[in-house]
């Protein structure tokens, strides 16, 4: 466990993998991201049969499943909140809408699209109780019970994510948190998903898209579930534009991450993978040439933070 690994062995521990990680991690980030064969894939930097990223990804994330949200918080310094808070407002999602988020892991977005629509829902109602200056103190107080018996205006969100540990984390986390209202879960692979066509307004997934197999099958099948006029919102880890910046982050990623995850999730091995994965996963330009082939339209891309995360957006029209 994290906690029992003293200070000194896991120096050691460090200089050892670190040190043969690291160079092997430079001369494949130089590089574009290599080749594989037909019926191979990247996981991380090693390259493993098509067949076998799915369960070894599983694995990934049942690992890291107790302690995924502490993780988060230590390797981003909390910053993962904020691009999670600039998602949402980029979805700007109104009473009513019905989200699909998928590889949702422990509910991040889900609780923030609760949030949001719940604020939006406070927003308007005292908005139409100031325009109305004459109500009486019956009618205010009518217009609030029926807004906290519908607080949602009909909102939902499907949180749908393969990793059954994951869920288990996120449903008890709702509960902690009291989100007991318009959310659902459902285990699910985004490469089949199991909802009928033209379902949604929305679908979204942060950090879950480079951890599929087969990102052009996850895209249409994003596609697949959305209605006419749906939108695609992809947060995912990107190619970052500066160099000094890129160094820093490079060093740290390499560094610091797997070192981090030990200690705390006494897990090297699944953080080394999150800092591969992130380097094989497409920069900016290709991955939104990957949405355009999946059929949407008016795909774009913001960065964030230097473009460490960036956001895709596509529209299914
Ligand atoms: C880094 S976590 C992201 C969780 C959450 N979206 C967030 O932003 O905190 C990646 C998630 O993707 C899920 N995942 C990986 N492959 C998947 C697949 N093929 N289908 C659905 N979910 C998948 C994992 O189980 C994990 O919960």
């Amino acid at each position: 466990m994290a906690a029992s690994i003293g200070a000194a062995p896991c120096r050691t521990l460090f200089r050892r993998s670190c040190g043969k990680r690291l160079s092997a991690a430079w001369g494949l980030l130089g590089g574009a991201r290599g080749l594989v064969a037909q019926g191979e894939t990247h996981l991380g930097f090693q390259t493993v049969p098509e067949a076998e990223k799915e369960q070894r990804v599983y694995q990934v994330f049942e690992s890291v499943a107790k302690k995924y949200d502490i993780m988060n918080d230590s390797m981003s310094f909390g910053i993962h909140r904020l691009w999670k808070d600039i998602l949402l407002h980029q979805m700007n999602p109104y009473p009513g809408t019905q989200l699909l988020d998928v590889a949702g892991g422990t509910g991040d977005i889900a609780f923030r699209f609760i949030n949001y629509v719940r604020s939006q829902r406070e927003y308007r109602l005292r908005q139409k109780l100031k325009s109305h200056q004459n109500l009486s103190w019956q009618e205010i107080s009518k217009s609030y019970q029926e807004e906290a018996l519908k607080p949602l205006g009909g909102s939902q969100v499907v949180i749908c994510d393969i990793n059954k540990e994951m869920v288990k984390v996120g449903k008890q986390k709702a509960q902690l948190l009291g989100y007991t209202e318009g959310l659902s879960w459902v285990v699910g692979n985004a490469e089949e998903l199991p909802f009928d066509d033209d379902k949604f307004d929305i679908y979204t997934i942060a950090f879950g898209i480079r951890n599929v197999t087969h990102i052009d099958q996850a895209l249409q099948e994003a596609y697949r579930v959305l209605q006419p006029g749906g939108r695609f919102l992809c947060l995912e880890f990107s190619q970052v534009n500066n160099p000094l910046i890129s160094r820093l982050y490079d060093l740290y990623s390499f560094q610091v991450i797997p070192v981090l995850g030990e200690i705390i999730a006494g897990d090297w091995k699944s953080y080394q993978y999150l800092v591969e994965s992130i380097r094989q996963f497409p920069a900016q330009e290709e991955f939104k040439a990957m949405i355009e082939d999946a059929g949407f339209l008016k795909v774009e891309y913001r960065n964030l933070t230097a473009g460490i995360v960036a956001i895709h957006s596509g529209f299914k029209l």
